[in-house]
């Protein structure tokens, strides 16, 4: 890995061994994209890249050469002087002109990599992990220096980028767009692939063509949202699983974004994203800076499952912070879907005793054990205990639940308030809402205004005070609504543009102290189940809340579409009840949990509930996770059959050393009298000899060349199993 600056032709070449990135000065000074693929030769000089030589109707920025931007490819492009598609940046200033253009002014190139103020960031553990490139680049005209940050990585074939604008001049001027990244391909060809969804059905992938015009994708809820993902993937068009060309973009950052791709009629590609410029505005006053967010980029030629690894491995160990980081995750057990709002202490610790009995190690006390919390209509805002239902506070709670040999967590929804809360009467111009309008309700409940400091200081106390006084382990943070009537009560009517932004950096300063004042406690990061699921989140919150749909089926389809883009230690998964609270399904309690294993597994039902028969066989899960959730949450994930492609539905986990794999398959339906189906293995060794749920001998290159037959019965399985049933094949070598 090394970052290379040839003073002669002005061009940076980032590479690593994989990958190369290359930068070039512009006739006119601005930055340009030259290449970005698979690693080239770091002495290569890229000579073709500024399309000079008169066009009719194509306007000159260097016209002694016929240089005119609408061919070139760019870096981080503005608007007003020639190229006509979407710039990265549009800048306001104070005479009311957006035209801007950014020049080389010097740059910087380093070890390792900075942090982004108060945003969250990849980092590195040791400085010889990565380095970083810093270009500067001035408009003197309009008093902004850009400065375009790149990081490679040594071991991932990865570029982070960012970028920060400072104003550099006399006057306050205002950014009505600054994205993190822009990035200019030389060919159409092109498929956008983004992961789609809504409350329940969560990331599932879709395909589009972007041969023509403009395909965008974005949230403007206030937070990343169910319905789109900050993660999309470019690939070709021949693209799969296991072979073809692929770039992925994974924002960091969890509201507002947008992603954008342009095809214009010279046959190029325009890729850009970050933070939703839509009511988006940001006055910046003479020497103040903004920072964007990071993406992160990533380039495969070896197909979707070689992107998704090395995004795995870089957010596991770049990413994530936390004492839990490549550590396996406590199997947890939650009240939610057994007690919803409706318990006492008693029901509680009833419940938590069986959760020990099976082998669970952390309980975790959801919604409902604070101020009139009784049902949803009431309570947030006031995170004093309720003693009508914990009479001896989450002090006393925590301690019974501690003696019980249980870890205890909490959960705490700290963004939101109702009209029925203290909080609410006493600061009603602390939720977000608009001057002599009504206030769109969501779950009746309202945003609290996070860009304000002293909301998040309130929040900050009422928590710490909880947390402090307990034996907290683990809280999981909800967000239960998107942001409507987004408008700070008492801020400048200019200020309101910011509003958006800075309930996010509200969001990640309250994280930020309170994993600072309890660095032990894992976060879980929950909306409504996964309408927050980001990599901004994975920085605070090393695991999130997949869904709220916990059916077996729903859970296949929603964790195989979060796989493209997101660890399997990241995601919350567990075990419920039957039939499914969401989807009234009924499913074995065995089928429930071959799904659940892969992620951070637990239950979401009361085990007093359940037959004896299911109760050993919780018993036998909790066994087996324990052996084996090291693989399941830290090995390599192969996708193998898509569930929205095929009847089985099927992936595995290999062990770094290819000794161990685990394979689930998923049958939708039972089909009778099947002919062959095989189900082709991935990354095993093909040399070992495995065998197989200790019942029979495959080598390494059969199972990944021939596969397994999924037939009724075959060698392993002799009962024959129904609608949506699963298998789990163990493999040792
Ligand atoms: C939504 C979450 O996704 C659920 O798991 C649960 O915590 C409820 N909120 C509680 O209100």
């Amino acid at each position: 890995m090394d970052i290379k600056f040839n003073e002669k032709e002005k061009q940076f070449h980032l590479f690593n061994s994989k990958i190369s990135y290359v930068i070039g000065i512009c006739l006119d000074g601005e930055i340009g994209q030259l290449y970005f693929g698979k690693r080239i030769n770091e002495n290569q000089v890229v000579l073709d890249y500024q399309s000079a030589g008169l066009r009719p109707l194509c306007c000159n920025v260097k016209e002694e050469e016929n240089y005119t931007k609408e061919l070139a490819l760019l870096e981080y492009p503005a608007f007003g002087n020639g190229d006509f598609r979407d710039p990265a940046y549009e800048i306001l200033q104070a005479n009311g002109s957006r035209v801007t253009n950014l020049i080389f002014s010097g740059y910087r190139i380093y070890d390792s990599k900075e942090t982004i103020p108060g945003l969250p960031a990849t980092y590195t553990n040791t400085d010889d992990e990565a380095k970083t490139l810093e270009i500067i680049c001035r408009d003197e005209v309009a008093g902004i220096e850009a400065t375009l940050y790149y990081t490679i990585w040594r071991d991932y074939p990865v570029v982070c980028r960012h970028t920060r604008i400072k104003n550099i001049g006399v006057e306050e001027f205002k950014i009505e767009k600054a994205l993190s990244c822009n990035l200019d391909i030389p060919d159409i060809n092109y498929e956008l692939m983004h992961f789609e969804g809504a409350w329940g059905r969560e990331r599932t992938p879709i395909t589009r063509d972007v041969s023509h015009g403009i395909a965008s994708v974005e949230s403007m809820r206030g937070h990343s949202s169910a319905n789109y993902n900050p993660f999309v993937i470019m690939k070709r068009k021949n693209t799969d699983e296991f072979k073809g060309e692929a770039m992925g973009f994974s924002l960091v950052y969890s509201g507002n974004f947008t992603v954008m791709t342009q095809a214009d009629t010279f046959g190029k590609l325009r890729f850009n994203m970050g933070i939703n410029p839509k009511w988006f505005s940001w006055p910046l006053a003479p020497q103040e800076c903004f920072d964007t967010p990071e993406v992160i980029i990533t380039y495969t030629q070896d197909g979707l499952n070689d992107l998704s690894q090395n995004l795995h491995k870089l957010m596991n160990n770049n990413l994530v912070r936390s004492c839990y980081k490549n550590k396996p995750r406590p199997i947890l057990l939650n009240n939610w879907e057994a007690t919803e709002m409706d318990f006492t202490e008693e029901k509680i610790l009833k419940i938590a005793k069986k959760g020990k009995e099976a082998g669970v190690e952390l309980f975790v006390l959801d919604d409902g054990w604070f101020g009139a919390r009784n049902d949803d209509h009431a309570g947030l805002g006031d995170w004093v205990v309720n003693t009508d239902k914990l009479p001896e506070g989450i002090t006393g709670l925590s301690k019974k639940i501690n003696d019980m040999g249980l870890k205890f967590g909490l959960w705490i929804e700290p963004e939101m308030t109702n009209e029925d809360s203290d909080m609410y009467r006493a600061h009603p111009d602390w939720v977000l809402a608009a001057p002599n309008r009504k206030r769109t309700l969501g779950r009746h409940q309202m945003v609290l205004d996070y860009s304000k400091p002293e909301v998040v200081d309130n929040l900050y106390d009422q928590l710490y005070k909880v947390i402090s006084t307990a034996s907290i382990d683990y809280i999981k943070w909800d967000m239960n609504r998107s942001i409507t009537e987004c408008f700070s009560q008492n801020h400048d009517a200019k200020e309101q543009g910011t509003i958006y932004h800075k309930y996010i950096l509200g969001v990640y300063s309250l994280y930020e102290r309170l994993k600072a004042a309890f660095p032990n406690i894992l976060f879980e990061s929950c909306a409504s189940g996964g309408a927050r699921f980001d990599a901004g989140m994975l920085y605070y919150a090393p695991q999130a809340w997949t869904s709220d749909d916990t059916d077996g089926y729903e859970r296949v389809k929603i964790q195989y579409g979060t796989s493209f883009g997101y660890p399997i230690a990241s995601m919350g998964s567990h075990v419920s009840a039957s039939p499914n609270l969401q989807t009234g399904r009924s499913m074995k309690i065995k089928d429930r949990a071959n799904i659940a294993y892969f992620g951070t597994f637990g239950y979401e039902l009361d085990l007093n509930e359940i037959s004896e028969e299911d109760f050993a066989e919780v018993k036998e899960q909790i066994k087996f996770m324990k052996e084996n959730r090291e693989l399941f949450q830290y090995g390599t994930i192969y996708r193998l059959q898509s569930p929205f492609e095929h009847n089985i539905a099927s992936w595995m986990v290999v062990s770094e050393d290819k000794k161990k794999a685990i394979l689930t398959t998923y049958k939708k339906e039972n089909v009778p009298n099947m002919g062959i189906e095989k189900v082709k293995l991935a990354g095993l060794n093909p040399d070992y000899q495995y065998t197989i749920n200790s019942k029979a001998q495959m080598y390494g290159d059969y199972l990944m060349e021939a596969g397994i037959s999924m037939s009724e019965k075959n060698k392993f399985w002799f009962e024959s199993d129904g609608d949506h049933s699963s298998r789990i094949y163990v493999l040792e070598a």
